[in-house]
């Protein structure tokens, strides 16, 4: 009926601070300068690469998502009890916006702030959320993981918490995690919260599973973050000379992601020549996996303690609720 139907508003604001094209230009060169050829994980996250993750995330193989998503299903009204009603809630990294989902009923937080590095990406989840909770502040920032420092959050009495789900902690080095925390921790304040999820170390052999499922769409992922450079530098990167690597490095306790030259090749990146020979590297991504304690004294070194965590029946993935110390 007309006269009764509710009004819907959509509450979205849109802030872009996607880094300029010099400083990704820049960034890309260095790190295949070096003698282990790196590259940032973040240039996996194209439009293509974050559907690429979606689809991992779909992988038998691929449990941590799984098991994550159990956690906050499960547990979101224990989760909402040590979180406390009326937050302002900032997801960095937030994807698909699907964890948060688990737990906004629950949560009733007095805003959502959504960050992204894929603008598109970010756009359409933070809308969908926007159009299935109308009633939801929400603010979309089109930002990277080192520009937490900069972010214009609304001012606003609420007690902030960070929401960092998927292990995404897993893919920073250990100094970049505890700065990366450390800027979460000035971000949220003395009276603020950390909820993340964090892949626990377990047996290599599912762990090497994961990262190498048989249907091949962790691979296509790895190589998609050549095409990417191919179409932002510009490059000219055959992704057929090049194949996927991952492997459980156990003594750092990571799995580590490679593109391996299948032959001695050349690469144009922006104005400059790669040389590649057979058999080397670029050094995609690292995925740190933790125990308990490690998790704690990380929390501790970066200025929270953890107050609860939660795990999935097969002690895969824990979540923990941590607070500003
Ligand atoms: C996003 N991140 C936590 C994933 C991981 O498991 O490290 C990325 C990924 N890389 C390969 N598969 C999934």
């Amino acid at each position: 009926m007309a006269g009764s139907a509710k009004v819907l508003r959509t509450k979205l604001d849109y802030v872009n601070m996607h880094p300029g094209q010099q400083d990704v230009v820049a960034e890309v060169l260095e790190g295949l300068g070096q003698t282990q050829k790196t590259l940032s994980p973040k240039f996996f996250y194209d439009e293509r690469g974050s559907q690429l993750f979606e689809a991992i995330t779909e992988q038998p193989e691929y449990y941590p998502t799984r098991a994550e998503r159990m956690v906050l299903k499960n547990k979101a009204s224990e989760i909402a009890d040590h979180l406390g009603a009326g937050a302002m809630l900032i997801e960095p990294g937030c994807g698909s916006c699907e964890k948060v989902r688990l737990l906004l009923d629950a949560l009733n937080p007095s805003r959502y702030v959504a960050m992204d590095i894929s603008s598109e990406f970010l756009l359409s989840s933070a809308n969908a959320v926007a159009r299935d909770f109308p009633d939801l502040e929400i603010q979309a920032i089109c930002a990277d993981f080192s520009q937490l420092d900069a972010l214009a959050l609304e001012e606003s009495s609420a007690r902030r918490v960070a929401f960092f789900p998927g292990s995404t902690l897993g893919n920073f080095d250990p100094a970049t995690a505890r700065d990366f925390l450390r800027a979460v921790r000035h971000l949220v304040g003395d009276d603020g919260g950390l909820l993340i999820g964090v892949d626990r170390h377990k047996d290599t052999g599912i762990l090497n599973a994961a990262y190498n499922d048989q249907a091949g769409v962790t691979a296509a992922f790895n190589l998609n973050a050549l095409t990417h450079l191919n179409r932002i530098l510009p490059a000219n990167f055959d992704t057929d000379a090049f194949r996927h690597k991952a492997f459980y490095n156990t003594e750092a306790r990571r799995i580590e992601m490679h593109l391996e030259s299948l032959r001695d090749q050349s690469v144009h990146c922006a104005g400059q020549t790669i040389d590649f020979h057979a058999g080397e590297t670029i050094h995609s991504e690292n995925s740190y996996k933790y125990t308990d304690a490690h998790f704690s004294h990380l929390a501790q070194e970066t200025g929270f303690s953890v107050d609860a965590d939660w795990s999935d029946p097969q002690s895969l993935f824990s979540v923990f609720y941590c607070r500003a110390n």
